[in-house]
């Protein structure tokens, strides 16, 4: 008996070192230590043994069982790290790795400068409006003084939706309907987007204005002068000279389109400029009084001024881009390098 405990327990070793997973394990601790087990069987077999060696044998057995039991509870506390180990090694993340580029989005141009735009008039107290871009009619021409056989309506080759309503030709309906719903005084700029049919390298049927208007009792060209000098030194530079040209809208009276100096040639003429030195910029000039009366207000206590200027056009003179299509082109090597 005490020969087969020795081989038994080298037969042990032998197969606890080539187990190598938890299961194997637990199969070498059945058939060891288990109910029909090869150490069980020994203890089984005492009661056979003549009553003068069974001491002797009972205690090896039970130190060779206690022998197992500590081998297997070792392997088991080996076999459960190596499995963490290699559980961790395999759902392991590398944060030192650089992760895929995600190009940042970006402010269109265009409203990169109606932004710029905007904030420089709310600087100056100015609030925003807004106004329906599908446009009565009504609101579009006839209540700014352009009556239906107005040869003005020629210069805005109109979209109509139905015979009375349109896709609005420029921002200034908006003046109409907020001194409609609200008294003077009044200081609003009104940006939005506008419809011509109209496409070449400088026009677009879609394109935006900004639209300002003033009204108050007392309010005079000068004011005009003041608020849009102001306005085109803030945003082309402190230095750029501002001239006014008498010129005509009938929304208006007195008129005047108003010009800088040409940014790129400094008034000498270029092609930009076109020789003369001077770049237009906008539209403006004192309300006229019949679109006071149109809209409810007294021509006698009340005056004030409009101006209209288009986005694309001066952030085109900003940058010095000479292709008002790359705006709605959506071209990335454009738009990136804004
Ligand atoms: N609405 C005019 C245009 O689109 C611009 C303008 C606005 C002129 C206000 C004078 C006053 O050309």
């Amino acid at each position: 008996m005490m020969d087969d405990l020795s081989s038994l327990r080298e037969k042990f070793l032998e197969e606890l070192y080539r187990t190598g997973d938890l299961a194997g394990l637990e199969d070498l601790r059945v058939r060891y230590l288990g109910k029909k087990g090869l150490l069980t069987n020994q203890i089984k077999e005492l009661g056979s043994l003549p009553a003068d060696q069974r001491k002797q044998a009972g205690s090896v057995i039970n130190e060779t069982k206690a022998f197992v039991e500590r081998e297997i509870g070792l392997k088991r506390a080996a076999l459960k790290d190596k499995e963490l180990r290699e559980k961790f090694a395999s759902e392991s993340l590398d944060i030192t790795l650089p992760g895929s580029y995600c190009a940042p989005g970006k402010l269109h141009p265009v409203t990169q400068v109606l932004n710029e735009i905007t904030s420089i008039f709310i600087s100056m107290g100015f609030s925003v409006e807004e106004g329906p871009e599908v446009e009565l009619d009504y609101y579009n021409f006839e209540a700014l003084n352009i009556p239906k056989d107005h040869p003005a309506r020629d210069m805005q080759d109109t979209f109509y939706i139905e015979n009375e309503i349109v896709m609005r030709t420029h921002t200034s309906p908006v003046q109409v309907r907020v001194m409609q719903k609200s008294k003077p005084p009044l200081k609003f700029i009104a940006p939005g987007k506008v419809y011509r049919c109209d496409a070449d390298i400088s026009h677009t049927p879609m394109f935006h204005q900004i639209e300002g208007l003033m009204v108050d009792e007392g309010i005079s060209f000068s004011h005009l002068k003041a608020v849009l000098e102001n306005f085109l030194r803030s945003f082309f530079g402190t230095g750029v000279p501002v001239r006014f040209r008498p010129s005509y809208f009938p929304f208006t009276e007195p008129s005047a389109e108003v010009d800088i100096g040409c940014i790129f040639c400094g008034g000498q003429g270029c092609k930009t400029c076109k020789g003369s030195g001077w770049i237009e910029i906008l539209g403006a000039g004192m309300v006229n009084p019949k679109v006071f009366e149109m809209a409810g207000h007294n021509p006698e206590k009340y005056s004030g001024f409009a101006f209209g200027m288009g986005i694309e056009r001066i952030t085109m003179i900003k940058y010095s881009i000479d292709d008002i299509r790359l705006f709605f082109e959506n071209d990335l090597r454009f738009l990136g390098q804004f």
